[in-house]
């Protein structure tokens, strides 16, 4: 008999195929979002999950399902999987890292550069009928060629984002829980590592790439954003909860800061209600990672990741080696 399995959210049509060669299918293609009980039920007797992160894994759900095998999550971030609560039920539990870094990366300079150059703000005037001649001062933003981006969290996301600097001969500052070897700080144009408070002060733009933990949250709180420059930006690509977003509010109101990119929020998809207010945000909907190809590659990733945990193989990304060696 083959395994059973619950696809927690709608996937490529195709993806469902594959898994269908290998699995019993519980599936969501109409895409409801799953209550902790439900998800619980529907997790009864099923052996392995395929999940975005908009489901939450941790012992009190974990403790119910004593089948469960494997937790292959279509994202890089696993803040949503409690992955020690995993290792404790010996659950393995898998991401999709590096297929997306690029596609990331490039999303990261196109909200970079809309929020510089206030490309939504200016659209959403003409688009009301507010253009009837060219001024000098219309829309005055802030140049990206030849300004200092300062990256926090240089893993392979941000280091992506860095090297795509040299196009526009930029300076470029990190911070990050460790410093970079030689040969990444060379890749990532020549970055420098500084702290946290430095790169604040320095940076023209602020892009964050870092992976949320109770520790990363509230990296960018009321006192980061009074130390940046009053014409900086802000870009969050990470993950809400990173960015404390009532300062952030605060800080765009009083112009402590110029603008604010975000692509994720705090209680994301619900977001604060005081952005939509603002001219100086542009905002996304969690699309970093939303091209065609990469999409594909994150769900084909995952797939491969629960097909080779179901199958008796170590899955390529495994995020809690330890349940493996217990095995062995
Ligand atoms: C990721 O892969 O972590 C993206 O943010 C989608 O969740």
């Amino acid at each position: 008999m083959k395994p059973a399995i619950l696809v927690t959210r709608a996937v490529f049509p195709e993806i469902l195929q594959l898994l269908a060669q290998h699995f019993e299918v519980e599936s969501n293609q109409d895409d409801v979002i799953f209550s902790p009980q439900e998800l619980a039920a529907k997790l009864q007797g099923k052996q392995g999950v395929f999940t975005t992160a908009s489901a939450r894994f941790n012992s009190d759900l974990l403790r119910q399902l004593p089948e469960l095998k494997m937790i292959a999550q279509m994202a890089v971030g696993y803040d949503n999987i409690d992955v020690a609560a995993c290792s404790a039920h010996a659950v393995m539990a898998s991401n999709t890292p590096d297929v997306l870094n690029e596609t990331t990366a490039d999303f990261g300079w196109a909200l970079l550069m809309a929020t510089a150059r206030r490309i939504t703000e200016s659209e959403h005037w003409l688009r009301a009928g507010h253009w009837h001649k060219w001024s000098y001062n219309g829309f005055l933003g802030a140049d990206i060629h030849g300004s200092t981006l300062g990256v926090i969290g240089m893993g392979r996301i941000g280091q992506a984002i860095a090297r795509r600097s040299m196009g526009f001969n930029m300076r470029v500052i990190y911070h990050n829980r460790s410093r970079l070897n030689a040969e990444q700080e060379a890749y990532a144009n020549n970055a420098s590592y500084v702290s946290k408070e430095d790169l604040l002060r320095s940076a023209d733009h602020v892009v964050l790439v870092l992976p949320y933990s109770t520790a990363s949250h509230h990296t960018i709180g009321a006192a980061e954003l009074a130390a940046m420059k009053p014409t900086a930006t802000l870009v969050n690509l990470a993950r809400g909860g990173i960015v404390d977003d009532a300062a952030l509010i605060a800080a765009l109101r009083a112009k402590t800061i110029a603008a604010a990119g975000l692509d994720v929020f705090e209680n994301e998809p619900k977001f604060h209600p005081d952005f939509l207010g603002l001219n100086n945000v542009v905002l996304t909907p969690h699309i970093a990672s939303a091209s065609e190809a990469t999409r594909r590659a994150m769900a084909g990733c995952a797939a491969a990741n629960l097909i080779a945990a179901l199958s008796g193989q170590r899955p390529p990304n495994l995020l809690n080696q330890d349940v493996w060696k217990s095995k062995g």
